[in-house]
This record gives structure tokens, C-alpha cells and sequence, in this order.
């Protein structure tokens, strides 16, 4: 079982940081609390499924994080989430809007209703924007923050998802460049992180081939699985300091995925 403590001060990457986690119950959201919590952050993780938001907080110290109900498509949850964030730690440093749902498995776009895609684009879209602009909020008067999104490789290629999926991190990633053109004025910086298929709750319920052993069959690089760990990890990058000229950018963890045509590859996969 790993351990959860906090780092020694000299390898803590986000001591005395304050970060905002949405979706931050399950799969990538929790796996970046735990790592963010380890680097020496204080963590409020936003969710909507309350019990296992709380039994995240247990796991990690009470003091250091806690647990706030929050639909981010409700604009009155998200702005409370935020001032929880400030009031809680008294400021906000990394916003993730990092929620999501994969919506009906439904390809054909027939079959989609209006409701089937104002659905996903309210969590997947609206979420963000929200998320962005209450961060923005208390962030603006600091002069300082960084705020993350997680997208997805379905937000540079087109097949991938349903089209309300694809659709909706594609249109994240235009929020992203707005806001930081707009925000880098106070010091603000935003991106996006892009990954592949991650064996999560969301991914089960949207992808045909989840199986552990076949999911890596589409990446080049071989001997590494995708896991929630390798998105806090990257997550990890762009709320600390090392990343403080990064802004602007969508960072894509695929395995190289996305770079080749596997009709076309000239070499063997
Ligand atoms: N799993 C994948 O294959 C994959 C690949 C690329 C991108 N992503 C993205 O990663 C992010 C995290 O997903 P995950 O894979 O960890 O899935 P997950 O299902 O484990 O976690 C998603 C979390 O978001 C929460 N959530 C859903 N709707 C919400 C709402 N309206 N308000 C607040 N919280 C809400 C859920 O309760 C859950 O805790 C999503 O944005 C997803 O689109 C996932």
C-alpha cells in the first residue's frame, strides 16, 4: 500500500500552495490530491459524489485537505468551491478544472439527442469556464495562479468519442488559449493536459476496448501503461514553479498516440 505522508520540505514541489481539485473524488482528480497533498499543498477537492470525496480527505490529513460538495455546472457550486479554497487556506494558487463525464456511448450522430450533448458540454465545457472564471476571481487581485484543465487526446483528434466528447475538450482548449492571453496581464498562467485512455470509471463506461492489456496497443511506446498517476504527474508540473514561463500550452500524454497514422506507419506496431 503507498504511502500518503508529505515529502521532506526540500522535495516538496508545492509547499505552501493552495490548489482546487473538481472531479477530485475518483480516478485523475484523486490521484492528483494524493500527489499535490505529498508535494506540501493544501487540497479542497469539489466532487459531486460526497462519500467518496470525504473518504479521500481521511486517507490524506484532515488539517491539509478537505472535501466540498460541488455540481461545476452550477455556477453558485463552483464560486462556493472557490471561496471555500480561500477561506479554508485564506488564498488559491492552482485551479484544476479537471471533472468530466464521457456521456452516452453513442457514435452514430443520429442517435444523439439535443439533451444527450447539452449534457456533456455542460460538465465538460461549461464546468471549465466556470471553474476559470471563479478562479480568475480571487486569483486577479494575487497577481499569481496557475489553472489547469484536463482535456484529452479527443481535443486534437477526431473518432475517438462520441461527438458531444470530442467536442466539448476541443472547446477547452479555445477557453484555455482565451484566458491565457487574457490572464497572463495578472500573472496568471492556464493549460490544458491531454490524455489518452485512462482505466477509470469514466473510460469503462465509454470505451469498448478497455482491457488493460489492449488499451497500449495504439501507443508507440511500449512497456508503459497510461494511469491516473502519469496525469497528477503532469498536472504536478504545471501547478509548480517549475513549469512558471509554461502558459498557453496543451500537454499531450499519449504515448506518442496521436503523431502517427497507423494505416501509414512504415514501421512495425
Ligand atoms: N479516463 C480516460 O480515459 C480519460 C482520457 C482523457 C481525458 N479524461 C478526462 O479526465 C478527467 C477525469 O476523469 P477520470 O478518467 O478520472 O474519470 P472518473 O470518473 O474517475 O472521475 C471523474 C470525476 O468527475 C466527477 N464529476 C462528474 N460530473 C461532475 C459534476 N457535474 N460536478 C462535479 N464533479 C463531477 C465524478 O464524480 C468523478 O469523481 C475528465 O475530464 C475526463 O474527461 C479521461
Amino acid at each position: 500500500m503507498e504511502s500518503f505522508s508529505v515529502l521532506p520540505p526540500e522535495a516538496r514541489r508545492l509547499e505552501g500552495k493552495v490548489a482546487l481539485i473538481t472531479g477530485g473524488a475518483s480516478g485523475v482528480g484523486a490521484s492528483t490530491a494524493r500527489l499535490f497533498y505529498k508535494h506540501g499543498a493544501k487540497v479542497v477537492i469539489a466532487d459531486m459524489q460526497d462519500e467518496l470525496g470525504h473518504s479521500v480527505c481521511k486517507e490524506l490529513n484532515p488539517q491539509s485537505t478537505t472535501f466540498v460538495h460541488c455540481d461545476v455546472t452550477k455556477e453558485t457550486d463552483v464560486e462556493n468551491a472557490v471561496n471555500h479554497a480561500v477561506s479554508m487556506y485564506g488564498k488559491l494558487d492552482i485551479m484544476y478544472n479537471n471533472a468530466g463525464i464521457g456521456g452516452e456511448n453513442k457514435y452514430n450522430i443520429l442517435e444523439n439527442t439535443q439533451a444527450d450533448f447539452e449534457q456533456v458540454m455542460r460538465v465538460n465545457l461549461v464546468g471549465p469556464f466556470l471553474g476559470t472564471k471563479h478562479a480568475a476571481r480571487v486569483m486577479i487581485p494575487a497577481r499569481k495562479g496557475s489553472i489547469i484543465n484536463t482535456v484529452s487526446v479527443s481535443s486534437i483528434m477526431g473518432g475517438l468519442a462520441p461527438p458531444a466528447y470530442t467536442s466539448s475538450k476541443t472547446a477547452v482548449i479555445g477557453l484555455m488559449k482565451n484566458t491565457a492571453v487574457e490572464l497572463g496581464r495578472f500573472g496568471i498562467r492556464v493549460n490544458c493536459v491531454s490524455p489518452y485512455v485512462i482505466l477509470t470509471p469514466l473510460a469503462k463506461d465509454f470505451v469498448r476496448q478497455y482491457e488493460e492489456g489492449t488499451l497500449n496497443l495504439y501507443s508507440n511506446l511500449k512497456g508503459e501503461v497510461l494511469k491516473p498517476e502519469g496525469v497528477a504527474e503532469a498536472a504536478l508540473f504545471l501547478g509548480s514553479d517549475d513549469s512558471k514561463y509554461v502558459s498557453g500550452h496543451n500537454l499531450v500524454i499519449d504515448g506518442g498516440f496521436s503523431i502517427v497514422n497507423q494505416g501509414f506507419c512504415m514501421y512495425p506496431q
